[in-house]
């Protein structure tokens, strides 16, 4: 583990108590096994790289050294396990937040939990939920685009960095200290209902999709609408051209832009 100081996060819990290595396989690897053996509730895990970072849905994340955030929030909730899914959006929302607040810029977020800034990609979010026999663990592992300017081929044009797209270096320790801060003022608001009910229209005000042509690619059938909103479950609302309104709300459905991935 890394000893070194870090920026006071200006918290009362998100972050207060850290773990940070210069490399790690993945942020929520790590995570894991330290919640299977003691409280994490507020626990941050960093990492300078990572050397099996994990995207969604099996992919890899690409973790070079010192360029980008790889960090993973762990939570106990006191709410039932039901209603963990939506914190993966208000993790989306403080990481919008925070990037407005350091860059000046703010991030749009693509349903449910990527952030994106000129239709690029610059943020992903995993979120695991662990069970245990008497109280459960959220992961929430964000991987945040800083610095980095060079990306595999297979995802030129579609990824990006805040230094990509801003032109200018930003701080990393800054950029985390802005996430907790945002995290732990919309996870108040999350707890008091459970649900996204006082954070909707503000996570609407970011969402791209809204009032977009989507294609669903749900693997019981891709069909197209349009995105007109969230449920406060977290859960997208797409109307087809019937009229008809599906609420999409499993993680592994995929939504996407008609026009790209956005
Ligand atoms: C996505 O596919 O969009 C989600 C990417 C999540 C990457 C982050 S980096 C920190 C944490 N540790 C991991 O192994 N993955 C997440």
């Amino acid at each position: 583990m890394r000893e070194r100081s870090f920026n006071e996060p200006g918290t009362a819990w998100a972050g207060r108590s850290r773990q940070s290595f210069a490399v790690l396989d993945s942020t929520n690897e790590y995570a894991k096994q330290l919640a299977a053996g003691q409280s994490v509730h507020g626990l941050l895990v960093t990492a300078d790289a990572q050397s099996a970072g994990k995207g969604r849905r099996g992919r890899v994340w690409q973790s070079p050294d010192a360029e980008n955030i790889y960090m993973t929030l762990c939570l106990e909730p006191e709410f039932a396990a039901e209603r963990a899914a939506g914190l993966t959006l208000v993790m989306a929302l403080a990481v919008s937040e925070a990037v407005c607040e350091v860059t000046g810029v703010k991030p749009g977020i693509k349903w449910p939990n990527d952030l994106v800034m000129n239709q690029k990609k610059i943020c992903g979010i995993l979120t695991e939920l662990i069970p245990f026999a008497d109280h459960y663990a959220v992961l929430i592992g964000v991987g945040l685009n800083v610095n980095t300017t060079k990306f595999p081929e297979e995802l030129i044009g579609t990824a990006g960095s805040l230094k990509t797209e801003l032109g200018k270096a930003f701080s990393r320790e800054r950029l985390i200290a802005a996430v907790l801060k945002h995290f732990e003022a919309f996870y108040a608001q999350y707890e008091k209902t459970g649900d996204l009910s006082l954070l909707k229209g503000r996570y609407e005000d970011a969402l791209v999709n809204l009032g977009k042509a989507v294609r669903v690619l749900d693997p019981k059938g891709a069909y197209e609408g349009t995105a007109v909103g969230i449920m406060v479950s977290g859960g997208l609302l797409v109307r087809d051209s019937a009229g008809t309104e599906h609420l999409v709300d499993s993680g592994e459905v995929s939504v996407r832009g008609l026009f790209g991935y956005v």
